[in-house]
């Protein structure tokens, strides 16, 4: 058995917090073990508790086409969330359930080691760039130990709101540039300074 089919026994078998008790599946994250690209969401919805899958319901169609946008399909990536377990009612996740599910993503990230790190949400976006407001920096790139860490908006933001989904899809549209900009620098002279699309 692979480490991440492991570590996806582990998960389902977590009872750290309440939501254990209400969900129908858990739902650990999936895509290809070695992906370069890790899109990080927020918390299962109706449709993923149903299914044990991330992103399967509309806000996943839309992630869908908008990876369909930069010629990749959901089996090149991994999809995961901050939180394994449908909050009741879709509410927002707390920040004890946020700080249970913590390891699991860490572990997750460990294993597929991915060259890229895409939030999708500010759930997802205050772990890697805490104190930061996603108006100002989605669409913006840091690299930081040769991981490159990218904020977007959610896609279910954008389905909800029209402005959003022309923005979204903008800041879709540069991942490819910017995955090709940082593996070709060599690691030794990877600063931030020298990418140019990266903010500092
Ligand atoms: N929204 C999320 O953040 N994650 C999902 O898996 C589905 C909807």
């Amino acid at each position: 058995m692979s480490a991440l089919s492991e570590l996806y026994e582990e998960i389902a078998l977590c009872h750290q917090c309440e939501l254990a008790k209400y969900r129908t599946r858990v739902v650990p994250g999936e895509g290809a073990e070695n992906a370069e690209v890790m899109f990080i969401g927020e918390a299962p919805g109706w449709h993923e508790d149903q299914q044990g899958r991330p992103f399967v319901g509309p806000a996943g169609l839309y992630l869908d086409q908008l990876l369909t946008s930069i010629s990749l399909k959901r089996e090149q990536v991994y999809i995961a969330n901050v939180i394994k377990c449908r909050p009741l009612a879709n509410r927002d996740p707390l920040p004890t359930e946020i700080s249970n599910c913590r390891k699991w993503l860490e572990r997750q990230i460990e294993l597929i080691h991915p060259k890229m790190i895409v939030t999708l949400g500010r759930y997802s976006m205050a772990m890697f760039f805490p104190g930061k407001s996603i108006s100002k920096i989605h669409g913006t790139a840091q690299k930081r130990d040769n991981v490159i860490y990218y904020a977007m908006y959610h896609p279910a933001a954008a389905l909800h709101q029209q402005s959003l989904r022309q923005v979204i899809e903008a800041d879709m549209i540069k991942i490819p540039s910017l995955l090709a900009e940082a593996k070709n620098i060599p690691e030794a002279k990877a600063q931030p300074q020298q990418l140019t699309m990266f903010e500092v």
